[in-house]
């Protein structure tokens, strides 16, 4: 095996540059190229949060009696927050690792919330475009999910979700806005209804906590979608996304203790002491805490509301210019910072467009049922929309001039995995390939081998992907046929 441990320690300038060599490959999201998993404002302010992580970086929030420091910036972020939120002082908890924690909590919460009732077989509603956070909660917590549908306006239907209510019920969730399209639920027809069967109610606004507030300031027209909502029992928010913070840093909010209690761990027997835990995290990181309080300080309201202002321009530059394209249309109608958009055409294979952007540079982000590319945009976006908008007219028109591309490229491998039919062997097949990468020797899943799909029924870490999910179903299907 391969030894990663030097004999004797290097200087630390040499270890930073082969440190900063590894990134050539990664997304140039410094130039407003990824279109998810970033947000990114300039080196400036990097540093900053850097420099205010880096004062906090040995603190451990575990303990919230040791360190009292962590305890105040939590404190100053969540009531923040709370005010964001349209909350109030008797709201009570924590800051998490992030959104996915953040989620994984709430389930838990109201997971034990329904077992002090006496709820033996818990279950929990989601809209379909509920974030998968909420999926892994399910699993990860023993809690059963039913899928809500979505209306025509591809929102969650109350009814629908009105009609999957049992005994068993200990949680609706409702996106602010969901992930997916962008789009927020009807979180006061679900709050009324939470009301009506007594029910917890939990508003994900992982992705909107800390721009929808803002996005109202300018005016934009918005459902309530907050603690405005009386029927809303918890919110979640994610700092480390539109509050620009360092990652590792998002809040659950309940509104009241009555919720919150069911989420503290402890365990008074153990030999190390009584041990009391808020969080799912043991250490918690006192660095993304500090960063999360500079972002708070730096940016204040105005300069909140001026990153808002810069990224309305730049959905409103994509959305027209989407509106331009002919063949490509927006799913539902989002109000928010996050849009998808799909093909009108039979002919014009969306994923085949995602590949032309990604040949041009940027990184986008694919969706599936109904098959669409997806932008989360930002105000680092408002400097390079006129860009993005003329490669995808471009991106469309060569796709048009040449339909095979739909079934070349990541197109086709987006195509075969959104479409095949058997979604437990798809499942099945994309937990072993995930696994096998994470072994010591494996070699990078290459998802975008297209060349596999006329491929020799080998499969290997590398190329596999393809190949054997068309295998599979190749095989599946003449086995049916014999
Ligand atoms: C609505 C929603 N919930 C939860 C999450 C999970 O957040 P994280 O990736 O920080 O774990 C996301 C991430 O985009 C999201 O959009």
């Amino acid at each position: 095996m391969r030894s990663i441990l030097p004999e004797k320690g290097r200087p630390y300038e040499e270890i930073l540059q082969e440190l900063a060599t590894f990134a050539s490959d990664d997304p140039h999201y410094k130039e407003g190229k990824t279109w998810s998993l970033v947000y990114y404002l300039d080196q400036e302010y990097t540093d900053f949060l850097g420099d205010a992580y880096g004062q906090y970086f040995s603190a451990n929030g575990l303990n919230p009696t040791a360190f009292k420091s962590l305890k105040r910036l939590e404190k100053d972020v969540l009531t923040y927050t709370a005010e964001l939120l349209h909350g109030n002082e008797k709201n009570c908890g924590v800051m998490t690792s992030g959104g996915t924690e953040s989620c994984l909590l709430a389930v838990k919460t109201y997971r034990d919330w329904g077992r002090a009732k006496g709820i033996k077989k818990p279950e929990m509603i989601l809209p379909v475009t509920a974030h998968v956070a909420w999926d892994k909660g399910g699993e990860y917590f023993g809690v059963k999910i039913k899928r809500a549908a979505l209306s025509a306006d591809y929102t969650v239907d109350v009814a629908a979700v009105e009609k999957l209510i049992t005994r068993n019920t200990v949680l609706i969730v409702g996106g602010a806005p969901e992930y997916p399209h962008g789009l927020i639920d009807p979180i006061e027809q679900l709050g009324a209804l939470a009301q009506k069967h007594h029910l917890p109610f939990h508003v994900d606004a992982c992705v909107g906590g800390y721009i929808l507030p803002f996005l109202e300031a300018h005016g934009v027209d918005l459902p309530l979608w907050d603690f405005r909502v009386p029927g809303v029992t918890s919110m979640s928010a994610d700092i480390h996304k539109y509050g620009f913070a360092a990652k590792g840093a998002s809040c659950i909010l309940y509104r009241s203790m009555d919720y919150f209690k069911h989420q503290i761990f402890v365990q008074q027997d153990w030999p190390g002491g009584v041990f009391a835990s808020p969080a799912l995290l043991g250490t918690r990181p006192g660095g993304a805490y500090a960063a999360a309080w500079a972002s708070i300080q730096a940016n204040g309201r105005d300069g909140y509301m001026k990153l808002a202002e810069r990224t309305l321009h730049a959905v409103k530059g994509l959305k027209t210019g989407i509106a331009g394209i002919e063949g490509l249309e927006l799913i539902g109608d989002p109000k928010a910072s996050l849009l998808s958009f799909r093909s009108t055409s039979p002919t014009l294979n969306i994923f085949a467009v995602g590949d032309v952007m990604e040949e041009k540079g940027w990184l986008v982000d694919r969706l599936q049922r109904p098959d669409a590319l997806h932008a989360m945009v930002t105000a680092s976006h408002d400097a390079v929309i006129d860009q993005y908008v003329q490669d995808l007219r471009e991106a469309v028109a060569i796709v048009r001039a040449d339909p095979s591309r739909g079934t070349t490229g990541q197109a086709a491998t987006y195509g075969m995995i959104s479409h095949i039919p058997l979604r437990g062997l798809v499942k099945k097949q994309v937990a072993s390939l995930f696994a096998a990468s994470y072994q010591l020797d494996a070699e990078e899943i290459d998802l975008t081998n297209s060349d596999a799909l006329s491929g020799d029924g080998q499969s290997s870490h590398k190329t596999g992907f393809v190949n054997t999910l068309v295998n599979w179903y190749v095989q599946r299907k003449m086995k049916k046929n014999v």
